[in-house]
């Protein structure tokens, strides 16, 4: 008989967002009059740019053509793409990255969760608490924590990081030994950031014990304010202890097109002495083929000065849907955080409901999918998250809801 991979079993129900999909579904099927607004999963609604649809069109076109036709892509990404990264993503803001750093993927979910592959199982991991659940989930999958505790809401052998409104947000570095340590900044989902000066505490700290920073850039777009980080390589000595993922969903809308990449720099060594980068591009070149050419050919356009403009254009359009949010829980008493520097706002629930009961009732009472703060981590209780990708209108309408309840 086979045997299934047990550590499948320590996994609590179903993925935070397929839980609530499922819920919001149900709800509707009761409820077919009810005009239900989703500011859950951060999804984007905005169409892609002219400038990246006009490159996929040619793209297109050069596949159904003997001469421009292209079929499996380099493994670690064209060319093309991983020099445009370079330049304008870190060669600009003066890191020191270089094109054969950048592996090109379909996406950073992805990485975050496959990342955890070339690392010896017995290595410690250290999340913040909340978290995006794939950092956690996707160790447990691997066998790299023990059982799951009900009562904590947190998985042995995972040292979580908790990060509330007593310390703004800003995980203490941890007392134990570690050895992975996930940052997410712009942090999903609290929407909070680290300043410079705060992450090159972090980065010193990795050098001084040997540890590696998985450090996910997903939200960089969102940043308005000078003193945050746009990449942690902005920080000294970051190419000896961190590895960085970035996604094409958020900036350029690509969340159904698949696109990202992930920075690994050479210097980045185990104790052992082996280069981290040469096991990743081992695992990239065995077990994936590579984003579509079609679809790198639109990453670069995301690139170009049309191109740039117009995501510069989206990003404010759902920066605005931010201010709506916030402003508008903050006039209807609610403590809010968050959505100045990403898009999603962090609120407190009221009168210290469950955030599962809040998710409920805001459902039910405003028709209203956010997602509760538990679903994140046990430091997420009461705490909920709405996020700002939904268009204009349907943001301004949920706020009136909301604020009538
Ligand atoms: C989220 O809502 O947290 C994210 O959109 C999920 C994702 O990007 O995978």
């Amino acid at each position: 008989m086979i045997k299934v991979n047990e550590n499948y079993l320590k996994l609590q129900g179903s993925y935070l967002f397929s839980q609530i999909g499922k819920k919001v579904k149900e709800y509707e099927e009761e409820n077919p009059n009810r005009q239900v607004i989703r500011l859950g999963i951060g999804d984007v609604t905005q169409p892609i740019a002219p400038a990246i649809i006009e490159a996929l069109h040619k793209s297109v076109d050069e596949m159904g053509n003997k001469e421009t036709f292209h079929g499996y892509a380099p493994d670690l990404g064209y060319e093309f793409l991983r020099n445009t990264i370079v330049e304008n993503d870190f060669q600009k803001r003066g890191c020191d990255i270089y094109a054969d750093e950048i592996f090109v993927s379909d996406g950073a979910k992805c990485d975050c969760s496959n990342i955890q592959e070339i690392f010896s199982q017995d290595n410690k991991i250290a999340v913040c608490d909340p978290v995006y659940p794939v950092y956690v989930d996707s160790n447990v999958m691997a066998g790299r924590t023990g059982e799951y505790n009900a009562l904590t809401g947190t998985f042995s052998g995972v040292v979580y990081m908790p990060c509330t409104l007593e310390n703004d947000f800003c995980p203490e570095l941890p007392k134990e030994a570690l050895d992975i340590i996930y940052l997410c900044y712009p942090n999903n989902p609290t929407g909070s950031t680290l300043t410079r000066e705060q992450l090159q505490v972090w980065v010193d700290y990795a050098n001084r014990v040997g540890a590696v920073i998985i450090y996910d850039a997903a939200y960089e777009a969102y940043i308005s304010e000078n003193h945050v980080p746009h990449s942690i390589y902005e920080c000294k000595g970051a190419r000896t202890c961190a590895i960085e993922m970035h996604s094409f969903s958020k900036n350029a809308g690509f969340t159904g097109m698949r696109l990202g990449y992930t920075v690994v720099p050479k210097d980045l060594k185990s104790e052992e002495g082996v280069a981290l980068h040469s096991l990743w591009a081992r695992r990239h070149g065995t077990k994936y083929n590579g984003a579509p050419y079609i679809v790198q050919r639109a990453g670069e356009a995301v690139y170009s000065p049309a191109g740039q403009s117009q995501i510069k254009s989206q990003v404010a359009y759902y920066m605005k849907n931010a201010r709506v949010i916030s402003e508008g829980l903050k006039s209807a008493g609610y403590t809010v955080t968050g959505g100045v520097n990403a898009p999603y706002i962090w609120m407190k629930t009221p009168n210290g409901m469950t955030s599962w009961k809040f998710f409920d009732a805001l459902l039910e009472r405003a028709n209203v999918v956010g997602t509760p703060g538990a679903g994140f981590g046990p430091s997420g209780e009461e705490y909920f998250r709405l996020t700002a990708f939904g268009t204009y209108e349907s943001t301004v309408e949920a706020l009136d809801r909301i604020k009538k309840l």
